[in-house]
């Protein structure tokens, strides 16, 4: 395997690994050594049929079920489709998120793999470094967000901008923690998204608006946060959800794109963060 790094802090590019051949526990371990350190991996010339796409994603756990999801005995449930077309109303991902924070437990692990590009270049995808975004932030104003939680509400982003028909009882709505820890390395995140987090609880409307407001431009405006992953047909990258967000560039219209996501449910839902787990 060689590894180039994107940036000093975010993102690599593996060669040398076939996705599509069966992997061993001590090349899997590489590669989730590789996300540890890393948080998005490109794996570029791959061809991957749907089923090595959700055998390599099910190394990581239990596949995921989006809930925009229609159950259809025709439709796979653990293959998102992420179309753009001429006469699409919205590309999904685009605006900065974390996937499916409306959920208990969040995907940790997302694969998307890209079939078409846009003919007219395009559609590269920008992915922000969550450890980073809460390092920077201030002294005072990380112990101020130590504590908070925040709701997340699948409604937000699927009827307020997708238009969808909510399903009976409508999309999940979660709370969590607005500085979490990454369950595997550690470290505290800045856990909010523009995508789903409607209101931090206890503070006024007003409060919390401002709050979050301050927070989604601290991602928006720092590039020094962001990788940028430029995609090929055959390519495939895999993100944390845990420590990231994203941001996929609709900037090819009328040109088309498609990719296939396969993403994985975390082991337990995200947990605040607080100062005394720094030994
Ligand atoms: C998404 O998973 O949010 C879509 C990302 C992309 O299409 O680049």
């Amino acid at each position: 395997m060689r590894v180039e790094s994107l940036t000093p802090h975010i993102g690599a590019k593996v060669w040398g690994i076939n996705l599509a051949e069966p992997m061993t526990d001590e090349t899997f371990a590489k590669i989730h050594a590789l996300m540890m350190d890393w948080s998005v991996l490109v794996f570029p010339d791959q061809d991957l049929s749907q089923e090595d796409h959700k055998r390599f994603g099910a190394r990581f756990g239990a596949l995921h079920t989006h809930p925009m999801h229609q159950i259809r005995s025709d439709i796979d449930p653990h293959i998102l489709k992420v179309k753009t077309t001429k006469d699409s109303a919205y590309t999904a991902g685009d605006g900065w998120h974390t996937d499916v924070t409306c959920d208990e437990k969040p995907p940790k692990v997302s694969l998307l793999y890209m079939k078409e590009v846009p003919e007219c270049g395009g559609g590269d995808t920008l992915y922000a470094d969550m450890y980073l975004a809460y390092e920077l932030l201030s002294e005072p104003m990380k112990q101020f967000l130590q504590g908070l939680e925040a709701v997340h509400d699948g409604g937000l982003p699927y009827v307020g901008a997708y238009k969808s028909t909510p399903p009976e009882g409508g999309y999940p709505v979660s709370t969590h923690p607005v500085v979490a820890v990454h369950p595997e390395t550690g470290r505290p995140v800045l856990y909010v998204n523009s995508g789903f987090t409607s209101r931090i609880k206890g503070l006024s409307a007003f409060e919390s608006r401002a709050l979050l407001d301050m927070l989604f431009r601290h991602i928006e405006s720092t590039p020094r946060l962001t990788a940028r992953v430029s995609w090929a047909p055959g390519m495939l990258t895999l993100w944390d959800n845990r420590c990231t967000q994203h941001h996929a560039v609709w900037d090819y219209y009328p040109h088309s794109r498609y990719g296939e996501r396969v993403s994985v449910i975390a082991d337990e839902r995200p947990s605040a963060f607080s100062q005394t787990q720094i030994h």
